[in-house]
């Protein structure tokens, strides 16, 4: 089976991109931050674990955020390919991770840069739609009716860690846990590394030139 891991800081792109290739090529996508958002939604008890860590910024403790990535998982065995968005952010996540490939798994980590103005840019006119998820921004992929979801007619909202003194934190967890598993990848398994500057049709054409597979 094929694992392709989207890898960068947040507000990048990984969950925008990560829905346009699920749909080109017909992969499940799996996005730890949206099942967390979604447990919180519900209120359930690992909704409620999680929020605490969310609306500060600061990664929600490993076991809880695997334990839910790895239902996800079983659960799409059968598919040819998964897209993983969020998944792993430490060491010890990229581990755990490890230890569910079988033999024969191939895997690739897709590296998405670009520089911090961007990324705050993006970040702080991103809205998301309240009841689906749909992601927005409100200059470059804004919805066709002002404040309302294209796909559902539902509120669009800001997300609360979209907030500058959040956005900061998350950025500094980026660098300093989350990036340097870019050595252990290259040491581990395919790294591709995509310059995600640009329009998302750029983006995505960029990658489509690649041989991912080889
Ligand atoms: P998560 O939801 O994973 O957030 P993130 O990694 O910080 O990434 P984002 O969702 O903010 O950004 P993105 O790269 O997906 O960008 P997007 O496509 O939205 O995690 C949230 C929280 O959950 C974490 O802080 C943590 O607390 C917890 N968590 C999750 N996973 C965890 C784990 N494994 N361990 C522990 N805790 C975990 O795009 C951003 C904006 O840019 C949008 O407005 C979009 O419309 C716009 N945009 C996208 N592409 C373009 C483009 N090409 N041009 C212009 N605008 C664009």
């Amino acid at each position: 089976m094929r694992f392709i891991i989207l890898f960068g800081p947040p507000g990048i792109g990984k969950g925008t991109i990560g829905k346009v290739l699920s749909e080109k090529w017909n992969y499940p996508i799996i996005s730890t931050g949206d099942v967390l958002r979604e447990n919180v939604k519900k209120g359930t008890p690992a909704g409620l674990k999680a929020e605490f860590f969310m609306k500060k910024g600061e990664l929600v403790p490993d076991e809880l955020v695997f334990e839910t990535l790895c239902e996800r998982i079983k659960k799409e065995r059968s598919t040819e390919g998964i897209l993983i968005d969020g998944f792993p952010r430490n060491i010890k996540q990229a581990h755990m991770l490890d230890g569910i490939f079988a033999n024969n798994d191939r895997i690739i980590l897709m590296n998405f840069i670009s520089s911090d103005d961007v990324l705050i840019e993006r970040l702080s006119l991103r809205r998301i739609c309240k009841n689906c998820g749909a992601i927005y921004h409100l200059k470059n992929i804004p919805p066709k009716k002002n404040g309302r979801c294209d796909v559902c007619d539902g509120e669009l909202i800001q997300r609360n860690d979209d907030r500058p003194e959040v956005i900061a934190r998350r950025l500094e967890i980026f660098r300093n846990e989350t990036r340097p598993l870019l050595d252990y990848y290259s040491k581990k398994h395919r790294v591709i590394t995509v310059d995600a500057n640009g329009s998302l049709e750029e983006i995505i054409k960029r990658i489509e030139e690649i041989d991912l597979w080889e």
